[in-house]
């Protein structure tokens, strides 16, 4: 099939490399000609696991970029939009959105040929039917279902895993307002093992399974990082002892005659320094605007967003009960990107704790293998190393983050050190018994 896709950030561009590799004629389109100049030459914008090799396998063959969507809709048999909806001001921007309908619209005005719009971005139900709806037809004088097809087909990738998730779906949510777009679906995933669940849906029910899936996750992380905060406030309770304990309940681990079967999600009930990224915290925030829109307080939600906000604070915690003052004390943070095996700092939880030990007048050295955010403004007055090595040496207080691999290391460099900094595990992913002074989330 002849695939045009609008946007390529990290799911635009996943999904159009991975189209291409399986087979389709994929064009991606971005306002950006810098970013179309590396797609178009190869380089992959981002970093991904997997990304380059299948760049490099399908570019100037299966899959090329542009700056021209008029041109991409005339080509192609079926445009995602998947551009950016960030969250402003407690609502979900739906402006890239709406200018990409609007575009795609014009496009279908000269166009004759049958054409389906699909929304990939990530939207509050009702957008598709609504907002896109309206522009399509306003722009294209057409109608939806009858002139073009409609539907939304959300993504569900992590980043970090991102070409992996695409090509090895755990679902494929086709939702359409019309039988024709459910075919163009069913037959653009006909490659995918057919043993993957296809949830054939409405629009907005699409919608919605996306939004539910990424609240669950996040209300799993708040959900443990309030029973960790009352496990320290009571003492002598280690709350990873206490999650491991209800991952082994046969909701979450099922045994049967030879193995036993962890269900992903125990990964998410472990106390750390909090969620950030790019989709967990903007599309919670964008659900509770919504409910606001229709009169609901979603208050479950709002308080997941408000233990996540806070989290910070029981670092800060961990770290006074060794240090009365921290002005001008050498501070490393360990990790910037907002999890491990990606480069992205978007909502990192290295923020709120960096603003908080600014405030407090420590001298910070930040270090990330991967992230190296120069000119970040959360990380003004901030020193970046070049390697851990270099940011824990001669640090009072060594805070890990971000649970790299590589930190697991710490231990082995801090004794080539003379002095022994506090160590406080904001992950829990270090032996409490191999540093002189620990303190861990929930410990
Ligand atoms: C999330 C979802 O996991 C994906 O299923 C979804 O498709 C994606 O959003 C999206 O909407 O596009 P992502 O933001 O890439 O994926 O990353 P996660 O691995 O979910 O991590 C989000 C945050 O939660 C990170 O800050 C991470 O450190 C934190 N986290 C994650 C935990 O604190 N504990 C965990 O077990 C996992």
């Amino acid at each position: 099939m002849r695939v045009s896709i609008v946007g390529t950030g990290y799911v635009g561009l996943v999904t159009g490399v991975c189209l291409a590799e399986r087979g389709h004629d994929v064009l991606c389109v971005d306002v950006d000609p810098v970013k179309v100049d590396m797609i178009n030459s190869a380089r992959a914008p981002i970093h991904e696991k997997g990304l380059p090799e299948l760049l490099s396998r399908n570019c100037g063959h299966r899959l090329r970029a542009c700056t021209d969507l008029a041109d991409a809709v005339a080509a192609t048999d079926l445009t995602f939009i998947a551009v950016g909806t960030p969250a402003a001001q407690g609502r979900i921007d739906l402006r890239h959105v709406e200018r990409a309908a609007l575009e795609i619209g014009a496009a279908l005005k000269e166009k004759e040929r049958y054409h389906a719009v699909i929304v990939k971005s990530t939207v509050i139900p009702g957008t598709t039917i609504g907002l896109v709806r309206t522009a399509l037809q306003n722009a294209s004088g057409k109608i939806a279902g009858d002139g073009f097809g409609l539907g939304m087909n959300p993504e569900f990738l992590t980043e970090g895993t991102a070409v992996a998730d695409f090509s090895q779906p755990d679902r494929l949510v086709l939702g359409a307002i019309d039988a024709r777009t459910h075919d163009v679906l069913r037959e653009l995933y006909e490659q995918f093992d057919a043993g993957i669940p296809r949830i054939i849906t409405n629009p907005s029910t699409a919608e919605m399974i996306k939004y539910a899936s990424n609240a669950v996750l996040a209300t799993m992380i708040s959900f443990s990082n309030e029973i960790a905060r009352l496990c320290t406030a009571v003492g002598g309770i280690d709350a990873i002892d206490v999650m491991r304990g209800v991952h082994e309940a046969a909701y979450f681990t099922a045994r049967r005659a030879d193995e036993t079967i962890t269900a992903g999600i125990t990964s998410f009930l472990e106390p750390g320094c909090g969620f950030g990224g790019s989709c967990l915290p903007k599309d919670v925030t964008a659900l509770i605007g919504q409910g606001r829109e229709h009169g609901l307080d979603l208050g479950l939600l709002r308080s997941v967003l408000d233990i996540n906000r806070t989290q910070a604070d029981e670092v800060m915690r961990l770290i006074g009960r060794h240090f009365d003052s921290l002005n001008d004390l050498p501070v490393a943070v360990l990790g910037i990107a907002f999890k491990p095996d990606t480069g992205d700092v978007r909502e990192s939880p290295a923020f709120p704790l960096i603003r908080r030990l600014k405030a407090r007048g420590a001298r910070i050295t930040a270090f990330d293998p991967v992230a190296h955010p120069h000119e970040h403004e959360e990380l003004s007055g901030v020193t970046l190393a070049g390697s851990l090595h270099e940011a824990v040496a001669g640090a009072q207080i060594v805070v890990l983050v971000t649970r790299w691999a590589e930190f697991s290391n710490l231990a082995g460099i801090l004794q080539t050190l003379a002095r022994q900094p506090l160590v406080v595990d904001g992950r829990r992913m270090l032996d409490p018994w191999a540093f002189d002074t620990y303190e861990g989330i929930g410990r």
